[in-house]
């Protein structure tokens, strides 16, 4: 798979949208900008445009595809959906959440993995609106990167990963979010649960359906890969080794050598010990700036995970985000799957 010629990138003119929609209506792939990560899309309702997905990314079959839509309507020709679903689709799409649902007959079985279910998710991205509009296909699309590795905020990085791969790439500037979206398993709504963390927090999604949502566990989630595939304890990896710890502190930074590297949440403020680090130490990093919140950390994230992986560090160390707010929760899940030993 290393015939297609390097990917052109194309400015979101009204004339280059008009021809990429039609390089997905003919079953081509298309790598567009969503506002949580950018997706590699192609036409859901094409088997053989879906198949071409799993190639280009090295993607196990037993993955399955998050299937993208415009509106109400175009979602219940994909997905069965319950009263619940659509009270949850009022209040939070367009917008950074999946929903699990019972699959319609029409969907190809390579796009659920084979299972009775599909993902289904209606984005608030302008120009991946566009292009399901102007297709006139929902369109299914993974993260935009190579199987496992971390996913691509930027159409640089769609380039980096998927460049030789795939010939279409529509930059649309950085994913605001910049971490995928919240998946809600509704398949039955009296026992809805969270199948992965992201910017739409489980409270809310409790408030909306009036009732219990189920926590999401990462470690549950992986041993469960063959049931809920595409959970993965390892994912989201860089190549250079990744080490975790609740809080990093000025001794920490000292103790290490000079070729490790380490990744604040936020930019040390200048406390006695912390000026030090942040003074004397070109090693040190961080995710949004002392003034920043868990917004601005959650949209460096990928970024600065990417551009630490292509350093000559030998080791990144990261600490967690506090707090058990939503985007704390799907900023975290992240790290630790991306430490996950292989
Ligand atoms: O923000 C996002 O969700 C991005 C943008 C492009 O929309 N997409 C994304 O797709 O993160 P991907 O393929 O990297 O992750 C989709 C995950 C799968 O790995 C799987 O865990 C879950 O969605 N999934 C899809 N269909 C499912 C199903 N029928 N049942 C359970 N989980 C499913
Ligand atoms: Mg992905």
């Amino acid at each position: 798979m290393s015939t297609t010629p390097a990917a052109r990138v194309y400015r979101p003119t009204p004339r280059n949208l008009a021809y990429l929609a039609k390089v997905l209506a003919s079953g081509g792939l298309v790598a567009a900008p969503t506002e949580t990560v950018y997706g590699l899309a192609a036409d859901a309702l094409n088997p053989k445009a879906c198949r071409a997905i799993f190639r280009a990314k090295g993607r196990p079959a037993n993955d399955p595809l998050i299937v993208h839509v415009d509106s109400l309507e175009q979602a219940g020709e994909v997905a069965v959906l319950n009263e619940a679903a659509r009270q949850i689709a009022r209040a939070f799409w367009p917008g950074p959440l999946t929903l699990v649902l019972p699959k319609q007959p029409g969907v190809p079985a390579l796009v659920s993995s084979g299972l009775p279910s599909v993902a289904v998710r209606m984005p608030a991205h302008p120009l991946f609106r566009e292009l399901i509009r102007r297709s006139g296909c929902p369109l299914a699309a993974p993260s935009a990167n190579m199987f496992g590795y971390v996913s691509p905020t930027t159409a640089a990085h769609v380039r980096d990963g998927l460049g030789r791969r795939i010939g279409h790439i529509l930059d649309g500037g950085a994913a605001s979010i910049g971490v995928e979206s919240t998946i809600l398993d509704l398949r039955d709504p009296k026992h809805p649960a969270l199948l992965r963390p992201g910017a739409v927090s489980r409270e809310e999604l409790e408030y909306v359906l009036g009732r219990k949502v189920a926590a999401y566990k990462r470690k549950v989630a992986a041993h469960t890969a063959a049931v809920a595939p595409g959970m993965l304890e390892r994912h989201y990896s860089p190549r250079t080794p990744l080490t975790l710890v609740r809080k990093l502190t000025a001794p920490h930074v000292r103790r290490a050598r000079p070729d490790e590297a380490f990744l604040f949440i936020q930019k040390p403020t200048a406390t006695k010990t912390s000026d030090c680090i942040t003074k004397t130490a070109n090693n040190v990093f961080w995710l949004c700036d002392a003034r920043g919140g868990l917004a601005q950390a959650a949209h460096h994230l990928f970024d600065q995970l990417r551009s630490l992986d292509s350093g000559a560090w030998t080791r990144l160390h990261a600490e967690l985000a506090p707090g058990q707010d939503a985007l704390a929760l799907a900023i975290n899940d992240r790290l630790q799957r991306a430490a996950a030993k292989r």
